[in-house]
């Protein structure tokens, strides 16, 4: 009854902005995303009979906003498995919470992954993905390797659902993450899509075009065309950051170095380099590159004022259950 899982976080291209008027934590538009390797978040979980509630330990908090979501996915997925024992957790990662480097998708997806082994349960992969996605929208995502679609409820579909589009093999590309910041986000994704769907005149128009938006990245995914990746990826990114930045209160996730960065990739991709940016919520950038080009990429970034850390990664897997016993 104990399972070691690991997951990677996922960069949406496509972004996930804004959630449905309904209980369940459902997402108002489709994303797609690639899943990363290098990063990675690690869960042990233990059901013991002798428990009378869930010991929950996030990266050594055993208390508080993280502790509280990890107890109430696993209280979901009892919910949903009629599995009746409460949990020991141990969770885990190799890189910075809560800055916009999706750690909540690794963390959940590890989490779900290592609770049906645990437990023996062997869910289906739709069940696993709404206990990911109901913990936070972008987890489903990270269930699955290399090039992925999520899509919203909505044209007959109750729940998500997920689809893989292409393997991380199948177009190797590389991600260089300029950490500018690696304190917590000032406001989390949640509270910010809310203060959107409510206050950005924007708002409908991103909703309404999102389809539009996401049949064309996977059109360009199937052509492993990159150019239109880049000029689709960027567009998509700053239409979401311009719903924070008109919301009221405003949301600003970017720092200077953010901003800064955002023109340096503009300017290597102007110059030849195969480069493009995006944005989450938070003040990283993480610039998506055709492998020759990712060296290039790291050191220009590395130099630009206010950059703390450049990460590398390149597209990795689903996740998965390293241990079980
Ligand atoms: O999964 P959440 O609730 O942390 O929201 C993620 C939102 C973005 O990272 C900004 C976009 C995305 O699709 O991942």
């Amino acid at each position: 009854m104990r399972a070691t899982a690991e997951a990677h976080p996922n960069i949406a291209l496509i972004k996930y902005w804004g959630k449905l008027d309904r209980p369940g934590n459902l997402p108002a538009v489709g994303s797609l995303s690639i899943t990363l390797d290098t990063l990675r978040s690690r869960t042990v979980l233990e059901f013991d009979p002798g428990l009378d509630r869930d010991r929950v330990d996030v990266a050594g908090e055993t208390e508080g906003r993280a502790a509280e979501r990890v107890a109430a996915c696993l209280r979901d997925f009892r919910d949903r498995s009629g599995w009746p024992h409460y949990a020991r957790v141990e969770s885990g990662g190799n890189f910075p919470l809560a800055a916009g480097l999706a750690s909540s998708a690794s963390g959940f997806a590890a989490l779900v992954v290592a609770a049906d082994a645990a437990a023996g349960t062997a869910l289906p992969l739709a069940d696993l993905t709404r206990l990911a996605g109901a913990a936070s929208g972008s987890a489903a995502r990270s269930l699955h390797g290399g090039f992925v679609r999520l899509e919203a409820p909505g044209d007959g579909r109750e729940e998500i659902e997920i689809r893989q589009l292409a393997e991380p093999g199948d177009w190797p590309l590389e991600i260089v993450v300029a950490v500018t910041d690696a304190g917590a986000k000032p406001v989390g994704s949640t509270e910010a899509m809310r203060a959107s769907a409510a206050t950005s005149p924007y708002y409908e128009r991103w909703v309404r075009e999102q389809p539009a938006d996401l049949d064309d990245a996977e059109a360009a995914v199937r052509d492993r065309d990159f150019g239109r990746l880049a000029e689709l990826a960027e567009f998509n990114c700053l239409k979401m950051h311009a719903l924070t930045l008109t919301s009221r209160p405003a949301v600003i996730y970017w720092k200077p170095a953010t901003l800064a960065c955002i023109h340096r990739v503009r300017q290597l991709r102007a110059d030849g380099l195969a480069a493009f940016f995006t944005v989450d919520a938070g003040p990283q950038v993480k610039a998506v590159c055709l492998p020759h080009a990712a060296d290039a990429v790291a050191g220009a970034l590395a130099e630009v004022p206010g950059v703390r850390e450049i990460l590398r990664c390149g597209l990795g897997a689903g996740a998965r259950v390293l241990e079980r016993e």
